[in-house]
């Protein structure tokens, strides 16, 4: 039983699925903060297998010791944690207490049941400022940012956790920019409120629920002047879970990058999404957002070679299924 924490999620979401297609038994748990259980409903019917849920926070360690024990979990999978990253320099402390030490509390109640296997949610905001590219794993760390200094501690003390006790199998996966949904068009990325993020913001102003883009910045040191990320299919990133979870028999720490190794500049979303929507995204040209990065991308090498994994899905694909799933869900999971 795979206990996956955050799991009525975007990519937890899709990590439930990813694993009971693959035939695992899944426990999600989640506080219900930021996502709608409904996504889960929708991923049993989807897939014609039942999970788990309970409805529990990562801060309570007494309710995920029962969990653990209850369900017979074997290995934890944790996404559960806030992650808009403007929110984390006004709510500082909110953020800490409940990334860092709603995951110390996780992991006391997973070594009080003896569960040591563990993949964690990092983000390539640990990296900071890129000084050379494409980001590979050695890349220096320095994240600018609460949010990202979050991931960054909890990555450190996972390393300290693992230097005092060398039963732990602990994988570290830095994602880089998730998009995209199932392409069923049943679950996707359900933002409340107006979206910080990019594509989800196009695919509001595609449906007529935002009047236009406004891009941040165009005077970046790119070939078009727009930021450059690497845009990653969240089916692709859910499938390198599964690789990691498979991977991770030996004890040790295992950190990758989780990227295509492709960098999009923002215009060439735009110029994607409307010609897979067929429908016109207005833009005006706007200032730069305070701490962004001109170009980020991976190198996700380390990750080919120990997993076998890649991502196969383009970036037409991650805009279509964007697409589909807004389309069929105006209203995300409230509307259901
Ligand atoms: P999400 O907000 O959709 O999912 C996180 C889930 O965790 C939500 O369902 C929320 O209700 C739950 N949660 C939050 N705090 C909790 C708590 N204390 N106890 C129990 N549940 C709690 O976000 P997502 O995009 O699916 O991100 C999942 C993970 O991946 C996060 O840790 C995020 O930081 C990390 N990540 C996301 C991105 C991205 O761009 N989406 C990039 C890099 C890393
Ligand atoms: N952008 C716009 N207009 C918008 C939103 C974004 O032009 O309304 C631009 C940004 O300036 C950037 C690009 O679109 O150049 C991508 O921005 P996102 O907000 O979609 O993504 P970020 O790279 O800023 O950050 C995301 C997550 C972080 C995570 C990081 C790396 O929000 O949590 O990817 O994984 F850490």
């Amino acid at each position: 039983m795979i206990l996956v924490t955050g799991g009525a999620g975007y990519i937890g979401s899709h990590v439930c699925m990813a694993l009971l297609d693959a035939g695992l038994d899944v426990v999600a748990l989640d506080n219900l903060s930021n996502s709608n259980q409904a996504s889960l409903q929708r991923v049993q019917s989807l897939c014609g297998r039942s999970l788990v849920f309970r409805h529990a926070d990562i801060r309570n360690e007494e309710a995920i010791y029962d969990i653990l024990r209850a369900c017979g979990v074997s290995a934890v999978i944790h996404l559960a944690g806030l992650k808009a990253v403007g929110d984390s320099s006004v709510r500082p402390m909110t953020y800490y207490e409940n990334n860092v030490l709603g995951t110390m509390r996780l992991i006391s109640a997973m070594r009080k049941a003896h569960v040591k296997t563990l993949v964690f949610s990092s983000s390539a905001t640990v990296y900071g400022v890129p000084t050379y590219l494409p980001l590979d794993e050695q890349h220096p760390l320095g994240p600018t940012n609460p949010y990202g200094r979050t991931k960054l501690f909890i990555e450190e003390m996972l390393k300290d956790l693992y230097r005092s006790d060398d039963e732990w199998r602990l994988g570290i996966l830095r994602y880089f920019n998730p998009v995209g949904a199932h392409e069923s068009g049943l679950i996707g990325e359900d933002p409340v409120g107006v979206p910080n993020n990019l594509v989800p913001f196009v695919a509001q102003v595609a449906i007529g629920k935002q009047e236009k883009l406004k891009i941040c910045g165009n005077d970046y040191d790119t070939p078009d002047g727009t930021g450059i990320r690497d845009y990653i299919h969240v089916v692709d990133l859910a499938s390198g879970h599964l690789s990691v979870l498979s991977h991770l028999k030996q004890p040790g720490v295992l950190t990758l990058n989780l990227g295509t190794g492709n960098g999009n500049s923002v215009l060439e979303v735009i110029r994607t999404f409307e010609a897979v929507s067929g429908r016109p995204i207005p833009y005006e040209i706007g200032e730069r957002r305070a701490g962004d990065v001109a170009i980020c991308y991976a190198d996700p090498t380390l990750a080919g070679e120990t997993l076998g994994w890649q991502s196969t899905r383009s970036l037409a694909q991650m805009c279509a299924d964007h697409w589909r799933w807004q389309l069929n869900n105006p209203c995300g999971y409230r509307g259901t």
